[in-house]
């Protein structure tokens, strides 16, 4: 949607319905696919909600992509619980099928997660606020990987969340996230080039919280002064997720 449009909407109190009846347009888009991952395919609708498009060979093919930036960053075979943090339909958990340990994904949107519950019967699903708690207990995770989720958070929420994800996780446990990194800066505009630039996070509609249309971009500044607090900083690859090109990778550590 245009920015100008948006803005006039914005003022008007309809911006989050509006993008709601958004999706739902995107959505009704036709498809003939046909999964051979052994899980079935989701509505059209939690498609567009997870990966803006119901294209559902794209949603298949950036689904394994992310799970394959997960695992040439991650060794997998030396893992036993791992928690898909903002897991949508199941995009890329569904690809942790054959896992031989606990596999488990939270979400905000309760269709997308009874859509898990009922599909993916390997997993264990629930769902979240739009802020801290989660369902689980401290010490459940050796993995935690959020793809595109702090891409979508207030400033307070990405660090309010962050530590809730430190709570879940192991010691010596891994966060992996993707951001809105350096190949967004030509979205910006100049005084938020600006911001960015000068290391600070920044956050588009921030009042549609949690909504993809809410963007926050992070300087690789802000995500190793102010982010990894608590965390050993393992690596950026920028672009590196794959799966949400062009989204940068970050790996954390827990300390
Ligand atoms: C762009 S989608 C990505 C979904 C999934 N990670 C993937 O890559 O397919 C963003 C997801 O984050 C979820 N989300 C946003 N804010 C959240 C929050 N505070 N807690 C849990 N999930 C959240 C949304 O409901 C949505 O499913």
């Amino acid at each position: 949607m245009k920015r100008r449009v948006l803005r006039l909407l914005q003022r008007l109190g309809l911006i989050a319905p509006a993008f709601r009846s958004y999706e739902r347009l995107v959505a009704l888009r036709p498809q003939r696919v046909t999964p051979t991952d052994g899980s079935p395919l989701p509505p059209r609708r939690l498609m567009v909600h997870v990966a803006g498009t119901a294209d559902a060979d794209w949603f298949l093919r950036g689904g394994r992509a992310g799970y394959d930036a997960i695992a040439a960053h991650v060794p997998l075979d030396e893992l036993s619980d791992v928690l898909d943090f903002g897991c949508g339909c199941g995009r890329v958990t569904r690809y942790f099928r054959d896992f031989p340990g606990g596999v488990a994904g939270s979400d905000l949107s309760r269709e997308a997660i009874a859509w898990c519950g009922e599909n993916l019967p390997f997993g264990r699903f629930e769902t979240n606020g739009l802020a801290p708690p989660l369902a689980f207990d401290d010490d459940s995770f050796d993995l935690v990987y959020a793809l595109s989720v702090f891409t979508h958070l207030t400033a307070d929420l990405q660090l309010a969340w962050r530590d809730e994800l430190r709570r879940v996780l192991r010691p010596g446990g891994r966060l992996l996230i993707t951001t809105h990194g350096r190949s967004y800066v030509p979205r910006l505009e100049h005084a938020e080039r600006e911001r960015f630039e000068a290391g600070e996070l920044v956050v588009r509609w921030g009042e549609v919280a949690g909504s993809n249309l809410c963007s926050a971009y992070h300087p690789e500044r802000y995500l190793r002064d102010t982010f990894a607090d608590g965390f050993a900083f393992l690596e950026l690859e920028p672009e590196g997720a794959r799966g949400n090109p062009t989204q940068d990778l970050v790996l954390l550590q827990k300390t």
